[in-house]
C-alpha cells in the first residue's frame, strides 16, 4: 500500500520562503528525509507538492478510491478550505495532518484548522521530523 505525501501551496519554496520559521530545510531535502524513513520502514510513499487547489483534491479522490492513507500538509488550504476538507472527509484510509511550524504559537488565523477534525492525527511544530513520525504512524496502522 503507497502512502501519499501531500503538500499544499508554497512548500515547495522551502529553504528560501521565510527561513526565520520554516528554517534552511529545503523542499528536496523534505522529500530525500521522507523516503529514507520510507526505506527504513519498508514502505513504499509518493511525495507531492502542488500549488493549485485542483490538483491537490484530484490527488484527494485518488487516495479516496485507492484507499491510500495519507500524510497532508495543507499549508494555508488547511484554514480555509472547505474544498480540501470535503476531499479529506471522503477518504476511507487513515489521515494525518503535518504541519513544520507549531501553528498554534503563531497568528491567531492558523489555531483553526479545518482539516484536523478529520485526522486520526495531528503533528505540529517538530519540522521535518513530523514527517517521520506521521510516516511511522500511517505504517502502523496500515496493512502491509
Ligand atoms: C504550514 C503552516 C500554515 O499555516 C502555513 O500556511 C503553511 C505551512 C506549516 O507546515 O507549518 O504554508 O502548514
Amino acid at each position: 500500500m503507497t502512502i501519499l505525501v501531500l503538500n499544499g501551496p508554497n512548500l515547495g519554496r522551502l529553504g528560501t520562503r521565510e527561513p526565520d520559521v520554516y528554517g534552511a530545510t529545503t523542499y528536496a531535502d523534505l522529500v530525500d528525509s521522507c523516503r529514507e524513513t520510507a526505506a527504513d520502514l519498508g514502505i513504499d510513499i509518493d511525495v507531492r507538492q502542488t500549488d493549485a487547489e485542483h490538483e491537490m483534491l484530484g490527488w484527494l479522490h485518488e487516495a479516496a478510491d485507492g484507499q491510500h492513507p495519507v500524510l497532508l500538509n495543507p499549508a494555508a488550504w488547511t484554514h480555509y478550505s472547505i474544498a480540501v476538507r470535503d476531499a479529506c472527509a471522503q477518504l476511507r484510509a487513515p489521515l494525518v495532518e503535518v504541519h513544520l511550524s507549531n501553528v498554534h504559537s503563531r497568528e491567531e488565523f492558523r489555531h483553526r484548522s479545518v482539516v484536523s477534525p478529520l485526522a486520526t492525527g495531528v503533528i505540529c511544530g517538530l519540522g521535518i521530523t513530523g514527517y517521520e513520525l506521521g510516516l511511522r504512524a500511517l505504517a502502523a496502522m496500515s496493512p502491509a
